[in-house]
């Protein structure tokens, strides 16, 4: 049926693939039999300040758990991402960037000065006392102040730590403790379809409940020049600290291990993990996943839709475009503002050959048809790309036929904020596609897949994820946790990264991600975990417990189920659905507004006292004659109560 399905690699669009089908078996093979040879030669696309002689040195053991790769070498990300381009390229366009108001004018900015605007920046930064290793947390909308911070922390080998500007000021909080950044940067507003949102002030107020807080400075990019509180001591303009800065600023030396960025991330447990990104293999990594996977040659204008906030947004929109001298796009704003071809338009506008988003996007434009491309051509476009969730096949279907016209592969990416780069995915002059399949993995990486039971399951099957040995873009660790890191990724599967997510090989060795197996929610392509947002609940004072779980959702690929036992006195009504809905918000975010809240008077525990989140799954997606094994729940009568009152979400369209 759909595997039958198959695109066989075209010429896209007249340029010769890097990559093609020869090549691609040729390098994958000696990618996986002589992983050091590949690698040493790979590693050749950045410049090194002193090559490396060791390649790399691993081990997921718990006695011995480190991933090490170049460890001699010593690098600067910023050399390569902006130095070593200026002389063949100084006045190409490294940034375009488009307002969130199509009214207001663009800036376009070149390699030449965006190296000034970073040089300038780590001058700065140095003078407000951060130096090598010091973390530097970043909260910021997609603006090129983004862009030019994050630069500036690593061209001074400091470490950023970039919080999603959508995150509430409690987030933030939670972000800035566990880090124990002393600097913020920040900006008075962002602005999102035509809405004021205050950063500064989320900034004030987490800085205000940060236990200990330990934030010496706040830089402030002036974005809506609205009016915000000041304070002298501890607040600076983003454009002061930059005036009268030299517009050079030596790279710092780092060795290929040193941290290069920590991003927090949704994990099972109830806080987020701050996963370690390392200088040396994490841009050797996003360098080369993007030039292989997106083909990206000189002239292309290229696109990914992601917000910098996550780790799309710093592997394919900051360092690996950056690294291949590409110019980018970024937009401040959402799809639909003004009104819904706005993206199709800036693809015309900007003459976007690449265009890489997320299937929420993709589904929330085809819903309204021929209105999400109406007076546009998009004729420049030569590839599509997905990437955060799985793509269904009709959503492929209408971004390859209608969006792309017929005339662009769809290159659908898995991979995830612990694998720093795309590690399935087709490289379009080499993979014949299948909608809705990632297909097959990239140059180094070893997919395998076990069953419940913990055997390996051979030729076509499913079961779990997992990645045999290392590659060079892995995480080196959660931030001040590493034992975690190894109970979270390396203690399922002996010898193995476990991912998280299910999947299926079919008879051509295929790859079907079919979700998450554990307590990750996967909404509108942001990772969330149930159990972060129960606990945000249970601090509520009217909620005695609640279990989270998601449904599938027609735009949002999945939408958040909470079910809720309030406190005795509590009455369930309008009024207190409305109050929890604006709790989360405020505590996580608009990202973990609920969809759906069931009133419950108790919930289905095991003897032990532990939630069994899988039946209350099977109520959310609708499935009650499937609950599987209930005979290990202590009260199995509140099932009923559950089933009965049941809530139908609206479909989401
Ligand atoms: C999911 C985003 C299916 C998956 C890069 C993974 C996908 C999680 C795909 C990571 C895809 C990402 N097909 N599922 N092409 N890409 N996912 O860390 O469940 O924000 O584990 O990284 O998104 O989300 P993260």
């Amino acid at each position: 049926m759909q595997e039958q399905q198959l695109y066989p690699v075209s010429a896209s669009s007249g340029q010769e693939a890097l990559i093609d089908q020869r090549q691609y078996r040729a390098m994958y093979q000696l990618s996986i039999e002589q992983p050091v040879r590949f690698w040493a030669e790979q590693a050749n696309c950045i410049d090194w300040i002193k090559p490396f002689s060791e390649v790399r040195d691993c081990s997921f053991d718990r006695q011995d758990l480190h991933i090490d790769w170049f460890r001699d070498g010593y690098l600067n990300v910023t050399a390569n991402c902006l130095d070593r381009h200026l002389v063949a390229m100084g006045d190409k366009t490294a940034l375009i960037w488009e307002a969130d108001d199509p009214d207001e004018s663009h800036r376009q900015i070149s390699y030449r000065e965006l190296y000034n605007d970073v040089c300038r920046c780590a001058n700065g930064l140095l003078e407000l006392g951060v130096s090598k290793g010091d973390i530097v947390t970043i909260y910021l909308p997609l603006l090129p102040e983004t862009v030019v911070s994050m630069l500036a922390c690593a061209r001074i080998g400091a470490v950023h730590c970039v919080v999603f500007g959508g995150f509430s000021a409690e987030a933030l909080a939670d972000r800035i403790e566990d880090s124990q950044s002393r600097w913020v940067i920040t900006a008075d507003h962002s602005l999102r379809a035509g809405q004021q949102i205050g950063l500064k002030g989320n900034v004030d107020a987490a800085l205000g409940r940060c236990a200990g807080n330990c934030v010496e400075k706040v830089v402030v990019v002036r974005r809506s020049g609205a009016a915000v509180a000041w304070h002298p001591q501890r607040d600076i303009w983003f454009s002061d600290l930059l005036a009268g800065q030299a517009e050079h600023c030596a790279p710092a030396v780092m060795a290929a291990e040193d941290p290069l960025f920590v991003l927090y991330t949704a994990g099972s447990a109830n806080r987020p993990r701050g996963l370690v990104h390392s200088c040396g293999g994490y841009l050797v990594y996003a360098a080369i996943t993007h030039r292989y996977v997106f083909d990206c040659q000189p002239d292309d204008i290229y696109w990914c839709t992601a917000d910098i906030g996550w780790i799309t947004g710093h592997s394919y929109v900051v360092y690996g475009p950056l690294a291949n001298g590409a110019s980018t796009l970024l937009h401040e704003g959402v799809p639909g503002y003004p009104d819904i071809s706005r993206w199709s338009q800036l693809i015309d506008k900007y003459k976007v050959s690449i265009f890489y988003t997320v299937p929420t996007v993709i589904r929330s434009l085809m819903v309204h048809g021929n209105a999400a491309i109406r007076g546009t051509d998009r004729s420049s476009l030569r590839l599509l790309g997905s990437v955060g969730e799985p793509i269904n096949p009709e959503a492929w279907q209408w971004f390859y036929r209608v969006f792309g016209r017929g005339r662009c592969p769809v290159i659908d990416t898995w991979w995830q904020a612990e694998t720093g780069g795309i590690m399935i995915a087709p490289l379009p002059g080499a993979t014949a596609l299948k909608p809705g399949s990632a297909t097959l993995p990239f140059f180094g990486v070893e997919p395998a897949l076990f069953d419940g039971a913990g055997n390996r399951v051979e030729g076509e099957g499913e079961g779990y994820l997992v990645i045999r040995g290392s590659w060079p873009g892995q995480a080196r660790s959660i931030l001040g946790d590493p034992g975690g890191f190894y109970e979270a990724y390396f203690s399922q599967c002996p010898g193995y990264y476990f991912t998280g997510d299910g999947a299926r090989r079919d008879a051509d060795g295929y790859y079907w991600l079919s979700g998450r197996v554990d307590e990750v929610i996967n909404v509108a392509g942001h990772r969330l975990s149930s159990s972060e947002i129960e606990k945000a609940l249970v601090t509520h004072r009217s909620v005695l417990e609640a279990a989270v779980v998601a449904y599938p959702h027609a735009i949002k690929g999945q939408g958040l189920y909470v079910f809720v036992t309030l406190c005795a006195d509590q009455a369930a009504d309008e009024h207190c659905r409305q109050d929890l809905v604006e709790w989360l918000r405020l505590q996580i975010g608009g990202i973990a507004t609920p969809d759906v809240i069931q009133w419950a008077p108790s919930l289905p525990k095991t003897l032990s006292g532990e939630l069994v989140r899988r039946v209350l799954r099977k109520i959310a997606y609708d499935d009650c004659d499937h609950l599987g094994d209930i005979s290990n729940l202590a009260d199995p009568d509140v099932l009923q109560h559950l089933i009965a009152n049941r809530v139908r979400p609206s479909p989401g369209v």
